[in-house]
């Protein structure tokens, strides 16, 4: 039975996607690495800004040392932050905030469980802080998806057994973190049909039996 539900942020809740994207985009094209496409940008989904660098970086032949990528990295959030600036509730997914509310109604705990480091700000720009009971993120944890922790530390801090926690996410990494965790999935987002979640669904706005799954 499912008492709370762990929603990734960026790509579930939210369309950040684009902006990560874009920031990384600038960061390769200023260090001459124009080849990293969207189709690279797809292997960032869910992992850490460390992780999402070292992407950017293989495409490209120059080594660099750990003080320069963590350089590289706090480049590349900061046109990200500058993007989030302009970030409001449009930015929301359709059918989210009917989703909470249902889910809310019915009791269930609503988590987040995102590795990004910006989580708090999104989430207020965004105007979704209030149907948030918990908040797991990249400032919780050092181990980014596929491990399980960010979920883990999400249902302890919602007080529920992992068992009893199912993980809403878009990548692939995610998923394979929920199961880690001992978490039932649904997937959702531009990849849906290739993650292999118990649930699939495009996106929060489908019909979605949410009394059978909680029963589940
Ligand atoms: C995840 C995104 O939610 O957060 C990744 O899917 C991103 O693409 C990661 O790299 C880390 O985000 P941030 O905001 O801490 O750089
Ligand atoms: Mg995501």
């Amino acid at each position: 039975m499912i008492k709370g539900i762990i929603f990734d942020l960026d790509g579930v809740l939210v369309s950040t996607d684009e902006l990560h994207f874009k920031a990384w985009k600038k960061l390769a094209d200023e260090l001459g690495i124009l080849s990293f496409t969207k189709e690279d940008n797809k292997k960032q989904k869910g992992v850490s800004r460390m992780e999402s660098l070292e992407v950017v970086l293989s495409k490209g032949n120059k080594e660099y040392t750990t003080v320069e990528k963590e350089e590289l990295a706090e480049r590349k959030n900061n046109y990200y932050v500058e993007m989030l600036k302009e970030l409001n509730n449009q930015a929301v997914l359709p059918g989210v905030i009917e989703t909470l509310i249902k889910l809310k109604k019915l009791g269930i705990l609503i988590g987040i469980g995102s590795v990004s480091k910006n989580t708090p700000l999104i989430l207020e720009k965004t105007e979704l802080t209030g149907y948030i009971d918990q908040i797991s993120c990249g400032l919780d944890i050092t181990k980014s998806k596929p491990d399980p922790e960010v979920f883990l530390v999400a249902a302890n801090k919602l007080n529920l057994k992992n068992e009893n926690c199912l993980v809403v996410e878009d990548s692939a990494a995610g998923i394979v973190a929920a199961k880690a965790a001992n978490m039932k999935s649904l997937g959702v987002g531009p990849e849906y049909k290739l993650l292999r979640a118990d649930y699939s669904f495009a996106d929060l706005e489908s019909d979605i039996d949410w009394n059978f799954i909680l029963q589940n």
